[in-house]
């Protein structure tokens, strides 16, 4: 995909850059602070440059009122130390008084963050007029939110009709990486799909998975996938609501999905598990991860990759006992030679936890923005840059 980019841009004087700084905080800190250092580059392109730069961004979903916890201060705190730079920051209404104020006082080569853009219910109504107060802090748009290039919002597609807009760095390198995958014609490649909801990956099992050789899948989504073909799954988490669809992706693509041989399964999310096969998970037992053998089998097709995505976690990650199937994926994808895409979200935390996020060739900042990409879906925030 062709995206006016931000090096077409004219040296503006003033411009506001929509980045996706929704990090993970912990008693007011970031604690992870990879969407931030992924905004920079563009951040500093603009700054060295001489422009005033006005940065907006989503943090959680305070669902248009001004909630405390989900302010950007921290995040403030950790883009200066990152650039090495004040930035300007009013806690509130992202263009209330408070930020009119500091934007007033913003010079030349200068970075004011607002607050909270979805503290104000007109962003996720993607509100012209709400577009147009934010378009007043620039003279050109930069989108570099890849992560929410998927939602149609004031700051992501409104402001589009107001302002000249170009993509920044981090939304360039996203695309690229993303369309290399799917345009690279490589055999065999390799879809590693894990999470909870089937519904939120039909679209891209179905685009992907006719020029896939192998689909691994693990997670909750295997769960209904199991369950669909009959399997006893006990009290496992999964979406029953999408047993005809898992059916018919079954059907679909028979020679090529592969799920679960063994599990590990427990009592109780704190209780150490046991690895059983798949069909001997009893009915007050629950799916937490896969197991031994079944890590070995996704290994094994992992490793002669030449092209793979991955998307979701292979179980309950989050608690040490059942994180082994991840991490172990996470290590099988590093040591892959094949062009590998991480596809955010957990996933990306995966291995960063693995220790391995510089040995894939792309972690993507976007989840769902990702897959909804890789789908060939329409999406708001990109088409608006689309070179003409
Ligand atoms: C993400 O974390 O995936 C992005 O920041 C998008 O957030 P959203 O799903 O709340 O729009």
């Amino acid at each position: 995909m062709q995206l006016r980019s931000l090096e077409s841009a004219p040296a503006a004087r003033r411009v506001f850059v929509r980045a996706d700084l929704n990090v993970p905080l912990q008693d007011d800190e970031v604690r992870d602070d990879t969407r931030i250092r992924a905004s920079l580059r563009t951040i500093r392109h603009l700054t060295a440059q001489g422009s005033a730069v006005v940065v907006g961004s989503h943090l959680g979903r305070p669902r248009g009122q001004v909630q405390e916890g989900l302010g950007l201060a921290p995040v403030a705190r950790r883009l200066s130390e990152l650039l090495g730079a004040p930035v300007r920051f009013a806690p509130g209404l992202p263009t209330g008084e408070g930020a009119c104020e500091q934007w007033k006082l913003l010079g030349r080569g200068e970075v004011l963050l607002l607050d909270n853009l979805r503290f104000d219910p007109r962003e996720t109504d993607d509100d012209p007029d709400f577009a147009q107060e934010l378009a007043q802090f620039g003279d050109i748009f930069v989108e570099d939110a890849f992560g929410v290039v998927h939602r149609a919002h004031a700051s992501t597609h409104a402001i589009c009709d107001l302002l000249p807009s170009y993509a920044g760095f981090l939304v360039q390198r996203e695309v690229a990486a993303l369309d290399h995958l799917a345009e690279v014609g490589e055999s065999p490649f390799v879809l590693v799909l894990g999470g909870a909801k089937i519904t939120d990956k039909i679209g891209v099992i179905e685009r992907l998975a006719s020029h896939a050789q192998e689909v691994l899948v693990g997670g909750a989504l295997a769960n209904t996938f199991l369950q669909a073909r009959g399997v006893p799954i006990g009290r496992s988490l999964s979406e029953s609501g999408g047993l005809d669809v898992a059916r018919g992706l079954m059907r679909q693509f028979s020679d090529r999905f592969r799920l679960p041989t063994d599990v590990v399964v427990s009592h109780a999310m704190t209780e150490p598990g046991r690895t059983a096969a798949v069909d001997e998970v009893q009915s007050d037992e629950m799916i937490l991860d896969i197991g031994p053998a079944t890590r070995k089998a996704y290994r094994a097709a992992i490793l002669p990759a030449r092209r793979l995505f991955w998307n979701g976690p292979m179980g309950l990650y989050e608690q040490a006992p059942f994180a082994e199937g991840t991490l172990d994926v996470a290590k099988s994808v590093a040591e892959c030679e094949g062009y590998t895409v991480i596809g955010g979200g957990d996933s990306a935390a995966a291995v960063a936890a693995a220790g391995v996020d510089d040995r894939v060739s792309y972690v993507s900042t976007g989840g769902g923005a990702s897959l909804e990409y890789l789908e060939g879906r329409r999406l708001p925030g990109l088409a608006c840059l689309v070179a003409k």
